[in-house]
């Protein structure tokens, strides 16, 4: 880790932590919520790694009150969680559920109470199961339900919440969700899962357009992106190292900012309509980074189904994810984004950065966690260094506030600020909370 002196971030940069509702809330039969593919997925046997499910989580539905005094305390400027859709329309097409929403009216006063800003994520992969049960992201309707569903819950929150994320990471949704299978609905479609790419971008260009009918609020969408190594300089090598960074970093930026989908990736593009792209392409005030670690591709094996073959990247620290611990990687990747799509690209927020440790109490109850300071450090070094190079970055999210359910990893996997034993749900703050508060609070 630098010794050096962190470099200052301007007035007004938005400090927050991010969450999500499946991975925190429980509380799954309260108030009417009705289930949603995350609870069928993880309900059913061998999906996650340790059987476990998001049934209870963090119990957040119940210690919410607790969770923004943890927050109130670190100092954030911003609180980035989700809204669970199967809380406000359970059935997917019937009525809303005044109760569900109830829940996040509560949670938006309480936080604007503290001087927080509510950042609220619409999807967050929880579809409600009756919508799946109708064909889920792959039927167009989905997109509409989607929207109506941002109406319902902007007609709520509307002005409070400051910032609207409408989806959450589509990439990862389509290609572990519908691609490989590894995630809730449990798809493996491989490039045959084209339509749910279609169908989330559609469902969140009319619900820029329900959101922008309900509020002022600025509307973002948070994108994963990683950047792409390929594992030689042979044609094919970057040939495929091309096709991967068409399918994870272009597929939902370039038809955002109006320049329709990368072409050569093959896919069946029947489900675009006419004027679908200019629905798409509605302008948004923020662009969502959420970031990890790069990519390792190489040129696919005789035969195979998809134009690239993932391979692990050698030479880099490893979180206990085993994902490499690259931050310079960030910058590349926001330098990437600036240099791409030039003055289409509005401004960015890190909306997810972080990492997994195995963090343990000492004997005396505190928990240290030296590597998750180093590596938010610097991360957030690889920011200042990329504003430097002059791309607008005006937040930064930590993955997450607490330890939580880690879709198909359960609870073996720790990414908070703070820990949760889970048997007790006793929230103890890390050393990076106090590091993160401090950092923060700089004058
Ligand atoms: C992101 C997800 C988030 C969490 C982190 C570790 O892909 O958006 O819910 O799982 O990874």
């Amino acid at each position: 880790m630098s010794t050096a002196a962190m470099p200052e971030f301007p007035a007004g940069f938005r400090w927050g932590v991010s969450t999500s509702a499946y991975q925190i809330e429980g509380g799954v039969g309260e108030d009417g919520r009705g289930p949603s593919i995350w609870d069928t997925f993880a309900h059913d046997p061998g999906r996650v790694a340790d059987g476990s499910t998001g049934d209870v989580a963090c119990d957040h539905y119940h210690r919410h009150a607790e969770d923004v005094a943890l927050l109130a305390g670190l100092g954030v400027s911003a609180y980035r969680f989700s809204v669970a859709w199967p809380r406000v329309r359970p059935t997917g097409d019937g009525p809303v559920n005044a109760a569900g929403l109830d829940f996040y009216d509560r949670l938006v006063d309480d936080l604007l109470a503290h001087d927080i800003d509510p950042v609220a994520t619409l999807f967050h992969w929880d579809l409600p199961q009756p919508v799946e049960d109708a064909g889920g992201w792959l039927a167009r309707d989905t997109a509409h339900r989607f929207a109506e569903y941002a109406d319902a819950t902007a007609a709520r929150l509307g002005d409070r919440v400051k910032l609207w994320i409408t989806l959450n990471e589509p990439f990862i949704h389509l290609s572990l969700g519908h691609g490989t299978g590894e995630h809730a609905p449990g798809r493996t479609l491989l490039l045959d899962a084209f339509p749910v790419a279609h169908h989330q971008l559609l469902g969140h260009g009319l619900a820029v357009a329900a959101l922008r009918a309900r509020t002022t609020s600025p509307v973002a969408i948070a994108n994963n992106y990683s950047p792409v190594r390929p594992a030689g300089d042979s044609d094919a090598d970057r040939a495929a190292g091309a096709a991967y960074e068409a399918l994870h970093n272009r597929l939902f930026t370039d038809p955002l900012l109006g320049r329709g989908y990368p072409v050569g990736l093959g896919f069946d593009e029947t489900v675009v309509r006419d004027g679908d792209l200019a629905v798409v392409a509605a302008p948004i005030d923020v662009l969502g980074v959420n970031y990890y670690n790069p990519t390792g591709v190489r040129a696919p094996g005789e035969g195979s189904p998809l134009p690239f073959e993932l391979v692990p990247l050698d030479g880099y620290p490893r979180t206990a994810f085993d994902w490499p611990v690259a931050p310079d990687g960030l910058r590349e990747l926001l330098g990437w984004l600036h240099r791409t799509y030039g003055d289409d690209l509005p401004p960015i927020q890190v909306t997810e950065s972080g990492c997994a440790y195995d963090d343990v109490p000492d004997a005396d109850g505190r928990v240290h966690d030296p590597e998750r300071i180093a590596y938010l450090d610097g991360h957030l070094r690889a920011v200042r260094a990329a504003m430097d190079e002059g791309v607008d970055v005006t937040g930064y999210f930590v993955w997450s506030l607490l330890d939580n359910w880690e879709w198909t990893e359960g609870f073996t996997k720790r990414f908070g600020l703070v820990h949760v034993d889970f048997d007790t749900q006793a929230r103890t703050p890390k050393s990076s909370y106090a590091w993160f508060r401090d950092l923060i609070s700089r004058p």
